[in-house]
């Protein structure tokens, strides 16, 4: 149990992104409380006005929440595995899979502790800015208790009860960012062929992508509801333009590694009878595993 004052935060890992969140807490006033398993990384913080604490424990009960922000989540359970947790709130934004926040979560719940996990979707530079968005899972009366004293840190976020729902959101977002920024090299490598650039090339496929982004509301309802009139374009359509990307790219000698991505997709999709169907069907294909 502590008797910490309200607005108190300690950070346990001050890795480059802990020291990045102590030093935001710090600078929004909160009473910072530190510890580091190479207690000379907290001496730029102590400086600040941090306390470096002696053990794990004495952090824990010095803070109203503690954050975790190590390696992985194997750290995280040697680090308090003889700890008392019992009466103590962790915040853990440890990068994982949400198998290990759900576990992590019943490890420290069945001690006696408040648990929420979260993820950073944020580079260390930007951390105490709009800019860094913190998404965080778990019981909402706990993330309301300390949200106030969260947003030193950026763009807090409330995903829902469910402990693993912070890291899904975590790796669901890298998939848009790497699928984004993959389409967007597919289509420089091909247009550098008739010697447009890069900077040339990038403000239209950022108009693209803005487009794009602005029909997944609309195709998100034909998912929820399971139903998938084709309003705009046939699945066998796009198949078609798929083709056609697929032989501009091998014609141009650049990959077409990724557009035979996309086709392959789409045949199966329409193999199963759904050529008559708008795009969004395709989340039968993503949504099973792929059979070879
Ligand atoms: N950096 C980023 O841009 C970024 C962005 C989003 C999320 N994250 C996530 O934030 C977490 C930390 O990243 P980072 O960039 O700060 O990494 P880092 O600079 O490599 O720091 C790792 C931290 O974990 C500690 N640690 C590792 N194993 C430990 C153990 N067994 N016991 C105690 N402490 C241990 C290290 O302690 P020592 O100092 O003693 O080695 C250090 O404080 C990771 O899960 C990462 O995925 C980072």
């Amino acid at each position: 149990m502590n008797n910490a004052s309200e607005t108190s935060v300690a950070v346990i890992g001050l890795g480059l992104m802990g020291r990045s969140l102590a030093g935001a807490f710090l600078a929004a006033g909160h009473t910072n409380t530190v510890w580091n398993r190479t207690p000379a990384k907290a001496e730029g913080l102590v400086a600040q006005g941090a306390r470096l604490a002696p053990t794990v424990g004495d952090a824990l009960r010095a803070s109203a929440i503690t954050i975790l922000c190590v390696t992985d989540y194997p750290a995280v359970r040697e680090l308090f595995g003889t700890n008392d947790v019992d009466g103590t709130t962790l915040l853990n934004l440890t990068s994982g899979d949400s198998a290990q926040a759900r576990d992590t979560a019943r490890w420290f719940e069945q001690r006696g502790a408040r648990y929420l996990d979260g993820a950073i979707m944020a580079v260390p530079q930007t951390i105490g800015t709009p800019d860094a968005m913190i998404l965080h899972s778990g019981p909402q009366a706990d993330f309301n208790a300390h949200r106030e004293t969260l947003r030193a840190l950026g763009t807090v976020s409330y995903l829902g009860a469910d402990h693993g729902l912070a890291a899904l959101y975590d790796v669901a977002g890298l998939t848009m960012m790497w699928s984004v920024l993959n389409a967007w090299l597919q289509g420089t490598a091909m247009l550098r062929t008739a010697g447009v650039d890069a900077a040339t090339f990038a403000p239209f496929a950022q108009m693209m992508a803005a487009g794009v982004a602005t029909w997944l509301p609309g195709y998100a309802e034909q998912i929820d509801s399971g139903s998938y009139p084709a309003e705009v374009a046939a699945l066998e359509t796009d198949a078609r333009s798929m083709a056609h990307l697929i032989e501009e790219c091998e014609a141009l000698g650049v990959n077409a590694q990724l557009p035979k991505l996309f086709k392959a997709l789409a045949d199966r999709s329409i193999a199963a009878g759904h050529g008559g169907e708008q795009y969004p069907v395709l989340i039968e294909e993503f949504a099973k595993p792929h059979s070879g």
